[in-house]
């Protein structure tokens, strides 16, 4: 298992390791990692954490290089938030199959039916999509944005079915969802959630929002076929610090793999599994350390958002992020 959370043979990455360190000073960079990213990318990461936390490292930070170690719709969201600096994605191909899941075009479909609804856009979207929102939102975040909407106002959620089913049950507020889904945590099943928790009843069970098992795990809490006291339905960075907080020892994991890595380096006391090994996105786990060494080398991937887009975009944004 441990060897699915590392890419590189540390023997060939330590001195890719240094060089990457040496460049990083010279060009006054930042390395931003998402808890999906290998153990090493992880590791040589100024910051590593959810997709919240990580737009506002990007906010926040003086360096005048971003090198983004997570996937396309990030890099957009750290460069419309810093327009003046550059932002690199070591690996363009690495995209998102949630956030290709609705265009600029269907939304304003969308939205021409429901004139006077508040739109609200789970973080994993382009650009695009977050200049035609009026509200972006993370799993982190997200019950406080539509708490925050005035009760009488329609919503649309997009695109995340599940994180929309969850919300709607969690706030009782009545919502329009787009039917997209992520295919790494669309494989979650409610199959393996029962399988899970039958071999391991004692154990502390973390669900991220995205699963496929969401909407299903909580009908089991509701009619008390799965005990609530040790479930926890958690971004990755809450899921993250839960593990430090709580006295159980033991935790299942449902979300991608990568986010063990933190865990187990944070408690090497504690007993840490995944739901199911095979849980795994591919574009994150595009981005490795020979390419983040190309991208600091080579300047590459520059990631740019159109002025007039970014504009639009930074307003959900920066709601997001005041909330
Ligand atoms: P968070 O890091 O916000 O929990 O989101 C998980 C995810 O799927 C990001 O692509
Ligand atoms: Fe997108 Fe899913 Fe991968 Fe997150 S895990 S980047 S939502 S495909």
């Amino acid at each position: 298992m441990a060897l699915s959370l590392i890419h590189t043979d540390p023997e060939a990455a330590r001195p890719m390791i240094a060089e990457i360190q040496r460049l990083k000073r010279e060009r006054n960079a930042v390395i931003l990692a998402h808890n999906y990213q290998y153990g090493e990318i992880q590791d040589i990461a100024d910051f590593t954490g959810d997709s919240l936390g990580l737009s506002q490292k990007a906010a926040s930070t003086d360096a005048e290089v971003i090198v983004f170690c997570g996937v396309h719709f990030m890099a957009e969201t750290a460069a419309i938030l810093s327009p003046q600096k550059t932002v690199l994605l070591p690996d363009l191909d690495a995209g998102c199959s949630l956030a290709d899941s609705i265009t600029a075009e269907q939304l304003r479909h969308w939205k021409a039916e429901h004139p006077n609804a508040a739109v609200v856009s789970y973080v994993n979207t382009t650009a695009a999509i977050k200049a035609e929102s009026d509200y972006c939102c993370t799993s982190g975040n997200a019950e406080r944005v539509i708490r925050a909407i005035p009760e009488d106002q329609e919503i649309l959620f997009l695109p995340d079915m599940f994180l929309g089913s969850y919300l709607r049950h969690v706030t009782g507020r009545p919502m329009h969802i787009w039917s997209g889904e992520c295919h790494v945590h669309a494989a979650i099943t409610p199959t393996m959630v029962e399988q899970m928790r039958a071999a391991n009843p004692d154990d502390d069970f973390l669900i991220h929002p995205e699963c496929g098992c969401v909407s299903s795990t909580l009908y089991y809490l509701a009619r008390g076929r799965i005990s609530a006291e040790n479930t926890h339905i958690l971004s990755t960075e809450g899921m993250i610090n839960h593990t430090g907080r709580n006295n159980a020892s033991k935790f299942v994991v449902a979300t991608e793999i990568g986010v063990l890595h933190r865990m187990r380096k944070a408690h090497p006391e504690k007993s840490f599994q995944p739901i199911d090994e095979s849980i795994l996105c591919r574009y994150m786990k595009m981005i490795t350390l020979d390419k983040v060494l190309r991208s600091l080398e080579q300047n590459q991937h520059v990631v740019t958002v159109a002025p007039e887009i970014a504009e639009r975009a930074r307003v959900a944004i920066e709601r997001m992020i005041a909330l």
